[in-house]
């Protein structure tokens, strides 16, 4: 007998159904995940993974609904079909257990009793229609990449020839990668104490580690003692490049949740000022900082506002300023495959507009012949090659350094022309999306 008994299919898809209506009305899947588990906590996991599932087959269960169903139904309906359809294009469950759970879940509630009968009619007929129905969402790319539209137009103007694969990497799920804290242990001993456990492992970069499994945090060897954080493989390319040592003034611009406030410290800088404008995210910072032993200062302020929290008069110019900007994250959708659906178009401009306003903020704090990298998990060129221009063309005080390999790429390409050696041929897409470019002040 299992341990703890699973809980029924009908109770996680009612629940998973109650977080999507949440999150087509635009919040985050965090935010709605929480929300709708707030007295079910003991649900998440499973209720996670459903909605997870939903959201990455969003586009393709929409569209089989409005092919299916004469008038579009009320949301709760929607949002337990949409759910329940994703469920049938999986293989967790058999066929028959989906419906019949999803019907179970339709009586359960108040605003789906009535509708039962229909769900049951519109996933018979999926199944009977499944072939068709899937060609059809197999030829229309935004069904097939589960993109908007606008979001497409982006990566194919930008990556002519790259974009499907860009966007196929975008739907796998992503690979749980750790950061060994070189002050604490070496990528060797890790390894050497996950083989021991029996947990598979490979060395993917400086200190990242690819865990093959994914497996909670609070299942991590090493993970609640600070030994290792968890961090995409691409993530931990910025701060080596960013050069800072012990004796340095290092500014982390855009501090929160803290994972390269913490890998600079790792990596020997002794001086670390973490900026943050979110008071409740700083804590994060916080929390990671502790938990992984090191020390920063963390300051809660504004970083287009530097007099705000910064004097030029009393305070010597920073060695080293790390900006990773808040952007359209659209690096990261294997991770977050929410963000397509909450974003707007118009949100690029404003964005890159923010972007631009932090760099000339920023740039004056920084010392003659210090660095700054600016980084965006983001693969739209407005945020990245095209801000870093922009900024050139406003700064002639401003030269951009080069780095190991392009920095035009995606960091998933960068990977396989910077470290060949950590590249696992099974993984060629280990790393998310991420524009790097390190400036420097030359007088
Ligand atoms: C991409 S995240 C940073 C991730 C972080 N560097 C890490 O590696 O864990 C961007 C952060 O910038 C913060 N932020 C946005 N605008 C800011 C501003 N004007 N000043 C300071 N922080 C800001 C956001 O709240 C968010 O926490």
């Amino acid at each position: 007998m299992s341990a703890a008994a699973s809980p029924a299919l009908a109770e996680v898809l009612r629940h998973a159904a109650a977080a999507w209506q949440l999150f087509r009305g635009g919040r985050s899947l965090d935010y709605a995940l929480g929300a709708a588990l707030a007295a079910r906590s003991d649900l998440r996991p499973a209720v996670q993974d459903a909605l997870y599932t939903a959201v990455r087959r969003l586009a393709a269960s929409e569209h089989i609904v409005e092919r299916l169903a004469a008038r579009a139904p009320a949301p709760e309906v929607a949002a337990l079909l949409a759910v329940s359809l994703a469920q049938l294009q999986g293989d967790a469950h058999s066929h028959y257990t989906v419906v019949d759970q999803a019907v179970t879940a339709a009586q359960q509630s108040l605003q789906t009793q009535a509708a039962a009968g229909f769900v049951n009619a519109l996933l018979r007929n999926f199944l009977r229609q499944r072939e068709s129905l899937s060609a059809e969402v197999q030829r229309e790319a935004t069904l097939r990449y589960n993109l908007p539209p606008w979001w497409i137009e982006r990566l194919r103007g930008e990556y002519p020839d790259d974009w499907t694969m860009i966007a196929e990497s975008q739907q796998r799920m992503p690979p749980l990668v750790l950061r060994v804290n070189s002050r604490r242990l070496t990528v060797g001993d890790y390894l050497t104490r996950l083989a021991e456990l029996g947990i598979a492992a490979t060395r993917v970069g400086a200190q990242a580690v690819w865990m093959h499994q994914p497996r909670p945090v609070a299942q991590i060897p090493g993970f609640a003692a600070g030994e290792v954080s968890v961090q995409d493989a691409g993530a931990q390319l910025a701060t080596p490049w960013l050069d800072a040592v012990a004796g340095m003034r290092v500014l982390d611009a855009c501090a929160a949740p803290g994972g390269k406030t913490a890998h600079l410290v790792e990596l020997g800088a002794d001086d670390v000022t973490a900026l943050e404008i979110d008071a409740a995210r700083a804590v994060r910072i916080e929390d990671n900082l502790r938990r992984c032993h090191l020390f920063a200062r963390i300051v809660v302020g504004d970083a287009e506002r530097p007099t705000t929290w910064w004097s030029p008069k009393g305070q010597i110019p920073f060695d080293r300023i790390l900006l990773d900007a808040p952007c359209t994250a659209s690096g990261i959708v294997r991770r977050h495959p929410d963000i397509p659906w909450l974003r707007r178009a118009s949100d690029v401009a404003q964005l890159t507009t923010v972007q631009a306003n932090l760099l000339d903020a920023l740039w004056p704090l920084l010392r003659v012949g210090g660095r700054l990298l600016y980084v965006v998990c983001s693969l739209f060129p407005e945020e990245g090659r095209a801000q870093i221009a922009r900024f050139g063309e406003r700064h002639a005080d401003a030269r951009r350094l080069p780095l190991p390999a392009s920095q035009l790429l995606p960091t998933f390409m960068i990977a396989a022309a910077a470290a060949p050696a950590w590249r696992d041929a099974n993984e060629p897409t280990l790393h998310d999306g991420f524009f790097y470019a390190l400036l420097e002040k030359t007088g």
